[in-house]
């Protein structure tokens, strides 16, 4: 990562975990140190919790109670993102999101007027077929991005017969 200024700047997490105020455990407790002018990639599984991190790293989420951020040494852990210095590109599906996961996959229906007792059976299916049932009743900005991805295929498809 660089500073404004495109001065590298080096990266610290100690002990970073994650609990969501619904109870979801997003991270484990996590350290990790990246050399200033260092490139790091986060790969694993959907959910895992790798936006998670970056936005722990940004500034856009706190640690639980314990864990810390430092820039350059300088504990950041409290600071919001417009002092930090950071950039980040976002994810995104262009799904609704004052909607939930079902109210979303079964969009493409209600406004074609499909009974109410089809629509759910549909919506059931699709969240099966992605392997997102558990999150029928989540808003979307609960999500992980993947998951995101999945709800926004599920739509696409839903719809599609
Ligand atoms: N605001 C939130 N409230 C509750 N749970 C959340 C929230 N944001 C994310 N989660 C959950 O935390 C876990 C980690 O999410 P995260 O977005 O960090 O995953 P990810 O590794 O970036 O996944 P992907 O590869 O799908 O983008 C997931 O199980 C997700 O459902
Ligand atoms: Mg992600």
């Amino acid at each position: 990562m660089t500073d404004a200024g495109n001065k590298p700047v080096s990266i610290a997490l100690t002990n970073c975990a994650k609990t969501f105020a619904d109870g979801t455990k997003a991270l484990e407790p996590l350290d990790l140190a990246i050399d200033a002018g260092e490139t790091v990639v986060f790969l694993g599984p959907s959910g895992c919790g790798k936006t998670t991190t970056l936005r722990i790293i940004a500034g856009l989420e706190e640690p639980d109670a314990g864990g810390k951020v430092l820039f350059d040494g300088a504990d950041v852990t409290h600071l919001p993102i417009e002092q930090r210095n950071v950039g980040m590109v976002f994810q995104s599906y262009a799904l609704f999101p004052n909607m939930t996961v079902a109210g979303n996959v079964g969009y493409g229906l209600k406004i074609r007027k499909v009974p109410d007792a089809q629509i759910k059976a549909r919506v059931s299916e699709m969240l099966a077929m992605m392997q997102i049932t558990r999150l029928a009743d989540r808003r979307i900005d609960q999500l992980s991005g993947g998951q995101r991805q999945r709800v926004a295929l599920a739509r696409a498809i839903a719809a599609s017969r």
